[in-house]
């Protein structure tokens, strides 16, 4: 008999946390006016709101945290996230900032402008956001096949080569890089082949364009890359990230993610000049160019995350505890897109409430019902996320409308999938119970999802 799978670490440490009842859930939902961001964090018994700095470090990445040098330039906490940068991605300069959008902040200060176009598979929402900022514009060329959650396809965050091509050749002029997202949280934490970041390498050259690497995943994308791409099976992960890199000009990275630490980020790049002119604005906005916004120690434990989150072993017990929650819900006929991605499950929310209306917010109302059943706190991926148009101010009803479950990395055991699958499918079995949705209450101008207020439609 073979022997079943096992996680590939044991745990050493552990933190409390606590049910609570559907009477007290039901007071704290109204009370945090159906915003499940507004819930305390002691409210929630399993926090799938994000996997972006809620992972648990290591025993080594605790060690390093003591060997921090908090010098205020030149620490070797900087040398060493410096070595890292360079032996896993294979990057000669780097920036620290102290997470992701810190990281497009500075890098787009420099390379973007007043009217220019930033072509890419889709853009996450603080990319979008600081290219908006800047009155460009975010140009999504993923492939069609993203957009429909029943089709499976190995590599659903792929940039379709035609949509990119068009747009280098008829407004070449005004861009400035082309953006990859690896893995592609939008489309659903879907990877990108090497197939395909060659294509797009290949397209930039013609066109004399930088590539840029929205990189919070890679390690997530290199693992379906060694999986499911033709001629990757024997390689290692390490090789296929520096394939992978080999690609791109620069990469911004959130390292809350595929790095394991509860904060930090940074940008590398192939330029020295390119260095030169960020090290301007991360000075300005982060910090001196050798901490930038990062303490020494969180330095430290940032370059040995970068080792750890890029071994196999690690890569398949994370991919694998997201494969089964995804498992267990297909079992139980819930839509989810398919295939399962690497860091969530994301439910479609129109297929689960078909008979809401758009305008009451499903995958919300969805998100909210799973609080309500089990302490489960997952977040909306649909039109309240998408807000409002900026010109005339309507409503904008994104293609997905989804309710996202994100799992951190080496916190929760198959057990909490579990309730998780189980809750949901309760909801599921009485779903046409479910006759009345959400309504708006209040709002913020953009960036809405976090503050709104909500109520019973
Ligand atoms: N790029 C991607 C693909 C991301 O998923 C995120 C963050 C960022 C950039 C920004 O990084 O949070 O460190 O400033 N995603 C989190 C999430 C917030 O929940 O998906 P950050």
């Amino acid at each position: 008999m073979d022997l079943p799978f096992a996680e590939s670490y044991k745990i050493k440490m552990v933190e409390p946390i606590r049910k609570s009842s559907r009477e007290e859930r039901e007071t704290w939902i109204k009370n945090a006016t159906y915003n499940l961001f507004k819930l305390r964090s002691d409210q929630v018994f399993i926090d799938l709101l994000t996997d972006s700095g809620t992972g648990a470090m290591s025993d080594r990445q605790w060690s390093e945290m003591m060997l921090g040098d908090e010098s205020y330039a030149g620490a070797s906490s900087y040398f060493k996230m410096k070595d890292a940068i360079q032996s896993v991605l294979g990057f000669d300069y780097f920036l620290p900032t102290h997470q992701g959008r810190a990281a497009e902040n500075v890098l787009f200060s420099v390379l973007i402008k007043e009217g220019d176009i930033i072509p890419g598979n889709s853009h996450f929402d603080t990319t979008k956001g600081h290219i908006e900022y800047r009155k460009a514009i975010a140009a999504d060329c993923t492939i069609d096949e993203a957009f429909d959650t029943t089709l499976s396809h190995p590599f659903k965050g792929n940039v379709d080569a035609v949509k990119l091509e068009n747009i280098l050749k008829s407004k070449g002029d005004k861009i400035p890089f082309i953006i990859v997202t690896i893995t592609c949280n939008s489309s659903g934490g879907q990877p990108v082949s090497i197939e395909n970041l060659k294509m797009v390498r290949r397209l930039a050259d013609k066109y004399g364009k930088m590539v840029v690497f929205d990189s919070a995943r890679f390690a997530e994308n290199a693992y379906f890359i060694k999986l499911r791409e033709k001629g990757y099976q024997d390689k290692t992960i390490r090789e296929i990230v520096l394939e992978m890199f080999a690609c791109a000009d620069a990469m911004t990275m959130s390292a809350k993610k595929d790095a394991i630490v509860n904060m930090g980020g940074f940008i590398a790049m192939r330029s020295k000049e390119l260095h030169a002119k960020a090290s301007v604005y991360n000075i300005m906005f982060e910090g001196y160019i050798t901490y930038g916004g990062m303490s020494g120690r969180d330095m430290n434990a940032l370059a040995q995350g970068l080792f750890e989150g890029t071994e196999f072993d690690y890569l398949e017990t994370r991919i694998k505890q997201v494969e089964y929650l995804g498992k267990r819900l297909m079992d139980f006929g819930i839509p989810v897109q398919q295939p399962i991605g690497g860091h969530a499950v994301f439910v479609d929310a129109k297929r689960f409430l078909p008979h809401l209306p758009k305008e009451e917010f499903q995958a919300q109302t969805l998100a909210v019902e799973l609080y309500l059943e089990a302490g489960v706190r997952g977040v909306e991926i649909g039109a309240l996320l998408a807000d409002r148009d900026p010109v005339t101010r309507e409503n904008r009803y994104p293609a997905l409308e989804l309710m996202r479950l994100a799992i951190p990395r080496r916190v929760y055991t198959n057990n909490h999938m579990d309730v998780v699958a189980v809750a949901l499918k309760n909801i599921y079995d009485r779903r046409d119970s479910i006759r009345k949705g959400l309504k708006i209450v209040d709002e913020a101008p953009i960036m809405r999802h976090f503050t709104v207020s909500l109520d019973l439609a």
